[in-house]
């Protein structure tokens, strides 16, 4: 996610844009830019950093003018730099855009541009589609507004995008596609622009959310124009805004970690875009395309990681080893990196970390670089410390998680770690290839089903009631939910100060069953496949002993659901893909159960986002 804001009108720009980075340096902080124009001159700004390096860097230049746009970035393509930060501007530095998204298809456009001889000054996918827009104005003379149109009818991917040139300096062109983009319409004539409503709530109540392949033509003193981008006329929905800036800073949530729960629907989607195709059968990361064989041959893989990333490694361990048929170790890199573990050229390490700057995975990635290991990455944030050392990886594409207690993380991590498995025991041919588009096609369907879930918020907020006031809690799994236990352990005890245990249900009856009583609430994820009887066995030893049975099941489950206090249902799947499902309500009860006991739910006590110390 990045944050992008612009504004045209009769009033200064430059401190409207910047106040409103600054609101949405939640998306993205990796870089800052703002350009504008004045006298029929257009001048860019950009830094890496937050906003406020940007306008140390502004601070004494002449950033006059009443038409500018601004962009505060999350790195997607192209590492966080100067170079890289938004606006991006077209060869004859005539045009300036910024944008919210990804173009997947920027490398076949960027490579047609090149062999018409043009130079470009950036790795970003955004800087190709600033060139694509003038190539077409060169060629084909039309103005600002139908050549965005035109370039965006060749576009893939998403994107919220801003354009304005020093040729047509009084106007601003403004599209979207699966990015958010808001329109705000201001008292004096003039319009505002921005990725959600909290730049522009305090100048003006009156928005346009434009829609999906919408295209806007804003021009001081004029009504909005609305296109789509098969240039039809469309009349704009103007609303007014009711929520405050408070609450609109969290997407209207009560908190950054509801936001960020409810936005995994997306983020899961974010992460397998351009990855993978159920109709041709493909599972592609390029990321670490050229180490697969070495994974393959690899006598093992070591996962390293901390905390919920350390749960993720526990699911992409099963997944590796039952669809790839690749030994897989998962090991906390805090005890990895002083085990004196014995590693050598032969090995591969995949760190998994959120921050990418989890001191412990770091120094443990470190090691086993010392050692001669191929060390590969999984991390969200584009640029950071492990995924600057590591020989190759794959970003998660979730978007900043502010949250402490990482939820959206997790899954995406888990649909990477998917991702490699299937594209490992595809070239191994360790699975059919009915099994592949099976399993792809299941994983397509992944967002809408984690929404299906969402859906059931009330219910499972009614049973985070009957709970809100135990002191300890067991989480039940078997198999990839054994993973999905502890994480949700995890959740409940990071954020609700509750004692609570991950166990593989198999294991209760080796000690934890003498914890058993009717003050004990029992999670287990029971849903249908390979273990589902052993998991009913389980859950009647705890009914005669008076717990507490708080079920995840398949929807239309009888068995369990006779049996259970409660019963939460998840939508069938693969079983390789229930971690991805039966996640998603151990989240809302944690989170829940923590706002019922008034804890800090976003900023837990203790606890930092990214622990960058031992
Ligand atoms: C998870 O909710 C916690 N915030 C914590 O366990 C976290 O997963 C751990 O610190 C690892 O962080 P990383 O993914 O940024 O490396």
């Amino acid at each position: 996610m990045c944050g992008i804001v612009a504004y045209v009108g009769t009033k200064e720009a430059y401190p409207i844009i910047i106040k409103g980075l600054k609101r949405l340096e939640y998306r993205g902080y990796d870089s800052a830019g703002v350009a504008l124009i004045r006298n029929n001159e257009l001048q860019s700004f950009k830094k890496q950093g937050k906003v406020s390096n940007l306008e140390e860097f502004a601070s004494d230049a002449d950033t006059s003018g009443s038409i500018g746009i601004g962009h505060t970035r999350w790195a997607t393509h192209g590492a966080p730099n100067d170079t890289n930060a938004h606006p991006h501007g077209s060869e004859s530095g005539d045009i300036a855009i910024i944008h919210n998204g990804i173009i997947e298809n920027y490398d076949s456009i960027k490579q047609e541009l090149l062999r018409k001889g043009y130079t470009f000054k950036s790795d970003t996918d955004t800087e190709v589609l600033c060139y694509l827009i003038e190539d077409i104005q060169k060629n084909t003379g039309v103005k600002l507004g139908e050549s965005v149109r035109l370039a965006l009818q060749q576009v893939h991917g998403a994107y919220a995008i801003v354009v304005m040139s020093k040729n047509e300096p009084d106007k601003l062109i403004a599209a979207r596609k699966s990015s958010p983009l808001v329109v705000g319409i201001g008292h004096d004539g003039d319009f505002y622009l921005a990725s959600d409503a909290t730049p522009i709530v305090e100048y003006t109540k009156k928005v346009v959310y434009m829609e999906d392949e919408e295209i806007a033509l804003l021009r001081p003193g004029e009504d909005m124009k609305l296109y789509s981008i098969d240039d039809v006329e469309k009349t704009p929905y103007v609303q007014e805004l009711e929520m405050n800036l408070e609450v609109l800073e969290k997407g209207g949530y009560d908190h950054f970690m509801l936001k960020e729960i409810h936005e995994q629907p997306r983020s899961i989607e974010d992460c397998f875009r351009g990855r993978l195709n159920a109709t041709d059968a493909w599972v592609s990361l390029g990321g670490i395309k050229d180490y697969e064989q070495k994974m393959m041959n690899a006598n093992r893989i070591i996962m390293v990681a901390c905390g919920t990333s350390w749960h993720a490694c526990l699911v992409g361990e099963y997944l590796f080893e039952d669809l790839a048929r690749i030994n897989v170790e998962v090991e906390y890199a805090s005890e990895f990196r002083y085990r004196n573990p014995i590693i050598d050229e032969n090995d591969i390490v995949i760190a998994v970390s959120q921050s990418g700057e989890t001191a412990d995975t770091l120094a443990a990635l470190e090691l086993a670089k010392s050692k001669g290991a191929t060390i590969l990455g999984v991390c969200n944030v584009v640029g950071s410390s492990i995924s600057r050392i590591t020989d190759a990886g794959s970003y998660t594409h979730a978007g900043p998680e502010i949250g402490v207690a990482s939820t959206k993380a997790f899954t995406a991590q888990v649909t990477v770690l998917t991702l490699m498995a299937l594209s490992l025991a595809k070239k191994k041919g360790t699975v059919s290839d009915s099994k592949f588009r099976n399993l792809i096609s299941e994983l397509e369907a992944i967002p809408a089903k984690v929404q299906r879930v969402l859906e059931k918020n009330s219910k499972i907020e009614y049973i985070s009631e009957q709970y809100k006031d135990a002191d300890n809690a067991l989480y039940l799994g078997r198999g990839s939910s054994f993973p999905v236990a502890l994480e949700g352990a995890l959740k409940l005890k990071e954020i609700s100060y509750i004692h609570a245990e991950g166990y593989p249900a198999a294991e209760m009856k080796h000690g934890p069953i003498a914890l058993i009583d009717e003050a004990m609430p029992v999670f287990v994820i029971a849903t249908k496949g390979t273990s589902y009887e052993k998991v009913v066995s389980n859950i009647q030893e705890v009914k005669a002993r008076k717990g507490k049975i708080i079920a995840i099941v398949t929807e239309g489950d009888e068995q369990v659901t006779a049996i259970a206090d409660h019963v939460i249902e998840i939508p069938e799947t693969d079983e390789h893909l229930v971690p991805l499902l039966a996640t998603i309500p151990l989240q809302l009860l944690s989170y829940h159960i923590a706002v019922m006991r008034e804890c800090n739910v976003d900023q837990p006590r203790n606890l930092a986002k990214s622990v960058t110390v031992e």
